[in-house]
């Protein structure tokens, strides 16, 4: 057996495939950032007036997912703080720490100080922040990034706090800045935080295929060794993820993914049907990912489409609320209505996972046919890995 090991082991030893493998994962920061020359000046010439130790106004970052906002925002305080120390700066992913609690320790552990994990009221910690912001006499640029995805689930009051902050500080001053992958979702903030926020707003733009292209071959030098990659590959790569709304990151991914799956297989180089398994591969994770990480119901949702079409080829929004209601009922679980299980199903929908058609039938009104847009068995993988209370119900 323990041949099977040294085979592995020595196909990435002897890798003939990648000659630094880190330039391609999504962590990794570059030290050039082509195409959003804009967009960093933007941000930089705000940022400046830290130099005058005035009070940088507040920027609302926003565009797609993988379009630079993180890697350029890190690009120029990180640039900017080597020339000037008037200033200091803190990065804080919402998404990762995504209530006012974790956002407000955050916030003090990385002035340096250690706060328990929990425990302590919201009030106490912001009072805690306030003396360790004051301790700092500068100004102090806190990034918020995604804070779609915190706001979806615990509202805007942390954000609401954060934009007053300034009143409340006598030596330090705050400034914020605020990303979001999520275009439309400003029309949910507070007016208030959204004005406040929104005193410079800078726009990223999808890449375009060549945009892509271009990032990528730069890239693809440092992290593959030589003839391992031809150009028409990139392009190809530039090209799938450029219709995936000009994702850098799918692009990356797409590079990486192809090149490890030639790798394990003992090639010397990357070819299109390499591209197309990595895709494949690729998209299996995300819907996985989505899946797993539903809420509750809409697991349950999803549960009862797997069930209904198991003996029908497709189901109405009526069919599917009977038997999640059923399934709610038999864990002696609340159901929520109808008409919030139609607005999931139009969410699975718009990710990919099921399409929910509207048909018109005739006098008795309109109903959607629900269908499954993927593979029912990463449905059920996504379903069950990690929640115990679903994998009973599915193998009663
Ligand atoms: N213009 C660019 N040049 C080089 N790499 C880029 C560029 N834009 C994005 N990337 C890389 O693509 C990935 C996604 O970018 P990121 O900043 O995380 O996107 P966003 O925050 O908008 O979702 C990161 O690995 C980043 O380094
Ligand atoms: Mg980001």
């Amino acid at each position: 057996m323990s041949d099977i090991i040294d085979d592995v082991l020595s196909n990435i030893k002897n890798s003939s495939i990648f000659k630094s493998r880190e330039y391609l994962l999504p962590e990794y920061v570059p030290d050039e950032l082509p195409h959003r020359e804009e967009q960093i000046k933007k941000m930089a010439s705000v940022l400046a007036q830290v130099y005058r130790s005035e009070i940088p106004n507040n920027i609302f970052v926003y565009g797609l997912t993988g379009t630079g906002k993180t890697a350029a925002t890190r690009f120029v305080l990180k640039n900017l703080r080597i020339k000037l120390d008037t200033f200091e700066y803190l990065y804080i992913n919402t998404r990762q720490s995504d209530t006012s609690y974790r956002i407000l320790a955050d916030v003090i552990e990385k002035l340096g100080e250690r706060v328990p994990f929990t425990g302590l009221s919201t009030a106490e910690l912001y009072r805690r922040m306030l003396r360790k912001l004051n301790d700092f006499s500068k100004i102090i640029i806190i990034v918020l990034d995604e804070i779609d995805a915190m706001v979806k689930k615990h509202g805007d009051d942390v954000l609401y706090k954060l934009t007053r902050i300034n009143t409340e500080l006598e030596r330090s001053k705050v400034s914020l800045i605020g990303i979001t992958n999520d275009v439309k979702f400003v029309d949910n903030l507070d007016p208030r935080v959204k004005s406040s926020l929104g005193e410079e707003e800078i726009v990223f733009p999808p890449y375009n295929a060549e945009q892509l292209e271009d990032i990528l071959k730069r890239r693809a030098k440092l992290a593959f060794k030589p003839d391992v990659i031809s150009d028409n590959i990139i392009s190809l790569c530039a090209a799938l993820a450029a219709r995936d709304h000009g994702d850098a990151r799918r692009a990356f991914d797409l590079l990486r993914v192809a090149g490890e799956i030639a790798e394990r297989e003992g090639h010397s180089n990357i070819t299109s049907e390499y591209v197309d398994r990595a895709r494949i591969e690729i998209e299996k994770d995300r819907v996985y990912e989505i899946i797993n990480t539903l809420p509750f119901h809409s697991k349950l949702v999803l549960l009862a489409v797997i069930k209904g079409l198991s003996n029908k080829s497709s189901l109405t929004t009526g069919e599917i609320y009977e038997i999640y209601r059923q399934t709610a009922k038999s864990i002696s679980t609340e159901s929520i209505t109808q008409r919030r299980v139609s607005d999931i199903l139009n969410e699975l929908d718009m990710v990919g996972i099921v399409t929910a058609k509207v048909v018109n039938r005739g006098r008795y009104g309109k109903t959607k046919e629900v269908n499954l847009a993927v593979s029912k068995e990463i449905i059920i993988k996504g379903l069950l890995d990690n929640d115990e209370k679903l994998a009973g119900l599915w193998n009663r």
